[in-house]
């Protein structure tokens, strides 16, 4: 066990900002992990878990103990004629796994390439893109409850997944550290092109027929056109939640604002953060050191000096003109810390 005082996350979180925590330690092994949580339970000092620091917006300097997972591996747990369950160490790279997948000519992540993050974070928040979700091939997880440091498996039930949500976001928050995902890939992948203009794109690059290789392109493709690159400029994806509103609040809009697109879902008309963004004449806006995406204005953006707080201030200004202009409340997707 290694642990290191006053450690600087700047490069731990994709904003790239500059916050402290009084204690840092990287951890390998669940054992390893154990051992921490132990140390900082005997002295009382809370902790904060970060995987690749993708969805998270530090406010302040973290008065406790920040532990980063680097728990590696992957492993073929079970191998029939149309399946694979690979269990990955959560600390490794999503893209790099979803590259590993696609190498192996195993089907079921290809949509969700380029998506910046761990393993270990993917199920937190069910991340998706592109008509796929972490759920859809999601198989079971291991987590250290941090209160007892026991070992709990979850099955997908457990996770209860819903939209960027599951238990670790609800009654489960900051109780359990997740230390392996097993998914479930098919060896004879069904494509997902119905989302957006994948498949259309997909042939203007060149490809006649998909394939995983062919699919995953395609999605990084479209990723790299509208989205920030965070090593280039500080960002966390999607920062807020696309809000899902009743069909008469839907209808209303609707007639009013005829390009407002509306996406069925059961408990109502998911409509597009980014589209009621724009339309209050934010897309593109520069707030002094922190601003809004201009290809993409369900991102923010820090430009290199932006403090925690101005993100914060800014995501502010945004969900209160939302709410003025539309009635709609936007709802924060990445994590203040
Ligand atoms: N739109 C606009 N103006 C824009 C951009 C988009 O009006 O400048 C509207 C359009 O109506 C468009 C709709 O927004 O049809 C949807 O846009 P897009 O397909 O880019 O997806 P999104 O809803 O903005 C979600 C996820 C992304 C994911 C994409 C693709 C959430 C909160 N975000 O964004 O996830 O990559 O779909 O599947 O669900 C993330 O979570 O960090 C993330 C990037």
């Amino acid at each position: 066990m290694q642990i290191q005082e006053d450690f600087s996350l700047r490069q731990l979180n994709t904003f790239g900002l500059d916050q402290c925590a009084r204690f840092f330690s990287e951890v390998y092994s669940t054992e390893d992990l154990t051992e921490v949580l132990r140390w900082c339970d005997e002295r009382a000092i809370p902790v904060w878990v970060l995987g690749g620091g993708s969805n998270v917006l530090l406010t302040s300097d973290l008065e406790g103990m920040v532990i980063k997972i680097g728990i590696k591996g992957r492993e073929v747990v079970e191998e029939t004629e149309d399946h694979v369950l690979v269990r990955v160490g959560a600390g490794e790279n999503w893209h790099e796994f979803v590259m590993f997948a696609v190498a192996k000519g195993w089907g079921g992540v290809e949509n969700l390439s380029l998506i910046p993050g761990t393993v270990g974070a993917a199920p937190i928040q069910n991340i998706g893109a592109y008509g796929v979700e972490v759920k859809d091939v999601f198989h079971s997880l291991e987590a250290i409850d941090k209160k007892t440091t026991s070992l709990v498996f979850f099955d997908s039930k457990g996770c209860a997944f819903g939209y960027r949500d599951s238990y670790f976001k609800g009654q489960g928050k900051n109780r359990y550290v997740i230390c392996y995902v097993t998914f479930k890939l098919s060896k004879s992948p069904v494509y997902n092109l119905t989302y957006g203009n994948v498949e259309d794109m997909l042939h203007e690059l060149g490809y006649v027929e998909p394939s995983l290789t062919a699919v995953s392109e395609t999605i990084s493709f479209i990723r790299r056109q509208k989205l920030p690159d965070p090593s280039r400029i500080g960002n966390a994806g999607s920062f807020f939640k696309n809000p899902v509103v009743s069909l008469a609040q839907y209808q209303s809009l609707k007639d009013n604002h005829p390009t407002l697109q509306g996406f069925p879902t059961k408990d109502g008309m998911k409509i597009a953060a980014a589209w009621l963004i724009e339309h209050c004449g934010w897309k593109g806006k520069r707030w002094g050191t922190v601003g809004v995406h201009d290809r993409q204005p369900l991102v923010l953006v820090n430009y290199g000096q932006g403090r925690g707080q101005d993100i914060v201030n800014l995501s502010q200004a945004i969900a209160k003109a939302v709410m003025e202009k539309f009635g709609v409340p936007l709802e924060v997707e990445v994590n203040f810390w």
